[in-house]
């Protein structure tokens, strides 16, 4: 089982993607590919631009890292109640090559922050959209209060409710790709 993990920051120490890639490899039986998104900008989208570039090779490395993965696993960096402009425009420029950017996969959509609020807003705003944009939510979390809850040293979450709730929400994850393996190991055989 194939899981592409990635936070939604262009920092390099994003904790969205030490927290996307700790989520990950909960997931039993699960390969990980850890992205960075900073390797994926392009100048910032505008109509002009597109007709200009086209469908840069950026946009469509992205969609085929998408592609080949059986599940995602995302962590939401919150800028101003939103998407940070590096995710936004990453997603822009991928939405031009099909709208369906997450292309059907089960997903485990996550969000953290330094302080008390966790990024819940742009968790909330990523969740209600998942539909529109082909994503299928297995579960999603919010984690408040990084920096308290989340033993950098020992790499792992130390606050046990919020353990508790991340297992299941990725057991719930694999349960799901299981599932959808097995069943097309067995269209493949009948
Ligand atoms: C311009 C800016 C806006 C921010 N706005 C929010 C916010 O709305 N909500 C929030 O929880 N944190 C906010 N933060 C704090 C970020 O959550 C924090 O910098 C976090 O570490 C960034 O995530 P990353 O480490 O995954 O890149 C903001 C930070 C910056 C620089």
């Amino acid at each position: 089982m194939k899981i592409l993990a990635f936070g939604t920051s262009n920092n390099r120490r994003s904790i969205n993607r030490t927290l996307a890639t700790y989520a990950a490899q909960l997931v039993e039986g699960a390969t990980v590919e850890v992205l960075g998104i900073a390797d994926y900008e392009m100048p910032i989208f505008s109509d002009e631009r597109e007709q200009a570039l086209g469908q840069p090779p950026q946009a469509k490395a992205f969609f085929q890292k998408i592609a080949e993965a059986d599940a995602l696993v995302i962590s939401f960096t919150e800028h101003n109640g939103s998407y940070t402009a590096a995710w936004k425009n990453l997603f822009d420029w991928t939405s031009r090559i099909d709208t369906k950017v997450f292309q059907g996969k089960p997903a485990l959509f996550l969000a953290t922050s330094p302080g008390p609020g966790g990024a819940a807003n742009v968790l909330a705003a990523a969740v209600n959209s998942a539909p529109y944009f082909g994503a299928n939510v297995i579960s999603s979390l919010s984690v408040h209060s990084f920096h308290e809850n989340f033993d950098e040293e020992a790499g792992h979450i130390s606050h046990r409710g919020i353990q508790r709730r991340l297992r299941r929400a990725t057991r719930m994850l694999g349960n799901k790709v299981s599932r959808s393996l097995q069943l097309a190991d067995t269209d493949i055989a009948v």
